[in-house]
């Protein structure tokens, strides 16, 4: 592991005022939102859709990296340039989802551990070849009556940790994406208290494992009602419970923090993260790497018009600018 590798890299991941764009959906994700808007999924239409995100001009004032999928990183636009060549040409980081998704984790109804640590280390180095500075690893985490469990968190913190060595020790930066599901009834209260433990238990074995704090980035959920809760709670109580939680359970010296968006409407995924940045200094770099609260707009309008590529792509800036914009809580909603 080169030490200074990993913090020269962090550092250019989280250059403010700029975030993450999350492109990484796995062939079901990205299908199944396909399907919803009526497009063909086809390896060629996933193409089509992800050069568009690519090559939106002027992305980089806002982005400062995107998260492929396997797929996505072998590919290139029609007129044959490879997708990481236009990233980089942009000064864009280029980051890679190498976790394998989700399985049953067994005897724990409704709970998933992650997959993917076999041939890691392989992928890892071949990503690298082709120009990955990043990678991410996602486990999920259901809030229910018993869940998340100590032994699904314990599990899917393992991984993490194995995952994390493998990265470092090959020079790319490790986003560990521990992600507590929106959906459900729960209360904002049980949000902050599964976060919070799943927190710790994630951190105690990163700490076990050895793994250079300074050289990896947390992607989180905000501690947030569940989305049939019908509750409404104001922007500035979950940027204060979120940051709470954060403070109390993640060490200071880790490269940074990002967001996903996880499902909430877009606009308030921003506010949240705009007034986060209100609250005053903060212990780690903080940002977004949303994958729906930015390309919504785009996606919905490309699948209507997959003719009109500039309107699409002037929407994916509108987004990426508004959240660049909540990056430093300079956001004021239309
Ligand atoms: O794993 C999830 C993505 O990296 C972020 O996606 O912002 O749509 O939750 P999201």
């Amino acid at each position: 592991m080169n030490e200074e590798i990993l913090i020269e890299t962090i550092k250019r991941l989280m250059v403010s005022p700029k975030g993450l764009l999350a492109i990484d959906e796995s062939l079901r994700t990205c299908n199944s939102r396909f399907e919803k808007l009526g497009v063909q999924t086809t390896e060629e239409k996933r193409r089509e859709y992800r050069e568009l995100l690519i090559t939106a001009p002027d992305i980089e004032k806002y982005i400062s990296g995107y998260i492929l999928f396997d797929e996505t990183i072998r590919q290139s636009t029609a007129d044959g340039k490879s997708f990481i060549s236009v990233l980089q040409s942009k000064g864009i980081e280029v980051g890679i989802k190498v976790d394998g998704g989700l399985s049953d984790f067994p005897e724990h109804t409704g709970e998933k551990i992650t997959e993917g640590l076999e041939g890691l280390e392989d992928r890892l180095k071949e990503h690298k070849k082709l120009g990955a500075t990043f990678a991410k690893w996602r486990a999920v985490y259901t809030i229910g009556e018993k869940t998340p469990s100590l032994d699904c968190m314990k599990e899917n913190a393992k991984l993490f940790a194995k995952y994390a060595e493998l990265c470092q020790k090959n020079n790319l930066v490790p986003i560990v994406e521990p992600e507590v599901l929106i959906e459900g009834d729960h209360t904002m209260e049980e949000c902050y208290q599964a976060i919070a433990r799943n927190l710790e238990v994630v951190f105690n074995e990163l700490k076990l494992a050895d793994i250079f704090f300074p050289g990896m980035i947390l992607k989180t959920s905000m501690v947030l009602p569940g989305n049939d809760a019908k509750v409404a709670v104001y922007n500035q109580e979950i940027a204060q419970s979120t940051i709470k939680c954060l403070k109390e359970k993640v060490p200071n010296e880790i490269g940074g923090i990002v967001f996903l968006s996880g499902g909430q409407k877009d606009e308030e995924a921003t506010k949240n993260l705009n007034e986060m940045k209100n609250l005053g200094p903060l212990p780690w770099p903080l940002t977004f790497s949303y994958g729906r609260a930015i390309q919504n707009e785009a996606m919905e309008a490309w699948a209507k018009n997959p003719e009109d590529i500039a309107e699409a792509q002037r929407l994916l800036l509108l987004s990426a600018e508004n959240n660049s914009l909540a990056s430093v809580g300079k956001y004021k909603s239309s």
